[in-house]
């Protein structure tokens, strides 16, 4: 009050009368989070904001799905889990509590105080962003946004989409950011398939539009994640997954590029890289495969590639890792084409099993999966193709359709080459060698197989 009274009337007051409404705003949103009285809303049901959406209600939050998917929102209302990280007992328990719900019903919005927006953010067919699930999610949360919501952007995306995107359509309602609702980004970094590292312990990043957005949504995560880091920008926060992503992306290429390499130095890359890998500093391993796969890796580069060509910069390392990491596919091809030629085959008719449809070890998810193209360019070549993963039984990509092929002795024997595209660790690797004709390792799958070498083939 003594502060006030000092100050000339005027806007200096207003501005004072604003500060005082904030902290008012901000702490009312913090007493409501951090007494469990806030009620949590996570748009987008998929591996991230399933995962999300336990994770609040296990702390003790009530939280409500929403999904466009009927499939998936009846399912979780059912109590029956589809995301292989979540645990199904505990999902049951949750659904069976009444903590966790699943609607198509956006009107829920009006009732539930923080949002968490988890949709996908694919590329269009022209490689560009495709923003249109956030947009579709936004229009709906602009129609229910009322004072004391909290709206945080998890989707990865391009640095500047909150700010340029989001904001101005939640603003536009007349509600003052900061003030009114708290708006911010925090990039969603689980991996899926991981046994140590889930949606709990590993570190939230968090950019606030304003400091206030900073400190509630903040304040909401570290109710349900150990630990909580905020920049101070939500650009800043966009970019880390950005980096994070690119990173891998560029080092997965550049390794891809010395397997490359040492396939024409006839030097064996797996053994370089373990031995490389045996420096204490300076040096972490990557390791090179059949291409990039997910819905992060092969897609996440070209958001930042796309934004800094509009601003007339041209990102070379993104440019030259997509080059490279989307020559692999081909690269695989040729291999299993000259190991079959080396056998006085040839790839037209020959019958090829691919060991491994999902795009990494021990998960069901087939986007972007490189195993897809092989399939398709081994197709276009004639050859005639099987495949095998137990966590993906079917699929269908590019007109393609297919079925998982069991895996006994006769099946594998009968094929012409045995493809190891992914790493599952529920096959015995050494059984498929016993009982193969040839085969073509891109994963280094065999590594420890001693006997029959001369049948295997490494990338
Ligand atoms: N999968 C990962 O490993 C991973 C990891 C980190 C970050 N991400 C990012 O998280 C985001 C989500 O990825 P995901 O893998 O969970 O995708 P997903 O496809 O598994 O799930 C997205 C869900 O959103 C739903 N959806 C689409 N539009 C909607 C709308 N307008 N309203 C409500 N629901 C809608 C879909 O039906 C689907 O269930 C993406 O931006 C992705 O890049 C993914």
């Amino acid at each position: 009050m003594s502060e006030q009274t000092t100050l000339s009337p005027g806007t200096e007051a207003v501005t004072v009368e604003a500060a005082m409404s904030d902290t008012k705003a901000v702490s009312g949103a913090i007493t409501k989070i951090e007494s469990r009285t806030s009620k949590v809303a996570i748009i987008g049901l998929g591996y991230v904001g399933l995962p999300l959406a336990v994770e609040f209600a296990h702390s003790g939050f009530d939280v409500c799905g929403l999904d466009i998917s009927r499939e998936k929102v009846d399912s979780i209302q059912r109590g029956v889990n589809y995301i292989k990280d979540v645990p199904d007992d505990l999902l049951t328990e949750l659904v069976k509590k009444g903590k966790l719900k699943a609607t198509t019903d956006f009107s829920i919005l009006k009732d539930h105080d923080a949002i968490s927006i988890c949709v996908p953010t694919p590329l269009s067919k022209t490689h560009d962003p495709d923003l249109s699930f956030i947009l579709s999610a936004l229009s709906e949360v602009k129609k229910y946004l009322r004072p004391g919501h909290i709206v945080v952007l998890e989707s990865t995306t391009y640095p500047g989409t909150t700010e340029e995107v989001l904001l101005p359509e939640l603003a536009s309602t007349g509600l003052n950011v900061g003030e009114d609702f708290f708006l911010a980004f925090s990039p969603e970094r689980i991996d899926p398939g991981n046994e140590v590292f889930g949606a709990k312990n590993t570190p939230k990043v968090i950019g606030g539009v304003t400091p206030n957005c900073s400190k509630v949504c903040s304040t909401l995560y570290s109710q349900v994640i150990e630990r909580v880091v905020t920049v101070n920008s939500t650009s800043a926060a966009e970019m880390v997954k950005l980096l994070e992503n690119t990173f891998r992306s560029i080092n997965i290429g550049l390794v891809n590029e010395l397997a490359i390499m040492c396939d024409l130095l006839k030097v064996d890359i797996w053994e370089v890289i373990d031995a490389a890998a045996t420096k204490p500093f300076g040096y972490m391993p990557f390791y090179p495969g059949p291409g990039l796969g997910g819905h992060c890796i092969p897609i996440d580069p070209s958001y930042l590639s796309w934004k800094m060509r509009s601003l007339n910069y041209r990102a070379r390392f993104i440019d030259l890792a997509v080059e490279v990491n989307k020559s692999m596919p081909a690269h695989v091809v040729t291999k299993v084409m000259n190991a079959l030629n080396e056998r006085q085959k040839c790839l037209h008719g020959a019958k090829v099993l691919v060991l491994g449809i999902a795009y990494k070890r021990d998960i069901d998810d087939v986007r972007e999966s490189p195993a897809l193209d092989i399939v398709k360019l081994l197709r276009d070549k004639g050859a005639q193709i099987s495949y095998h993963d137990s966590y993906a039984p079917t699929f269908c990509y590019d007109e393609i359709c297919m079925a998982s092929l069991e895996l006994t002795e006769k099946n594998l024997y009968d094929q012409d080459c045995v493809l190891i595209t992914t790493d599952h660790s529920n096959i015995d690797y050494q059984w498929v060698v016993n009982h193969s004709q040839l085969v073509v390792d891109t994963r280094n799958a065999t590594k420890h197989i001693k006997e029959d070498r001369d049948r295997i083939v490494k990338l």
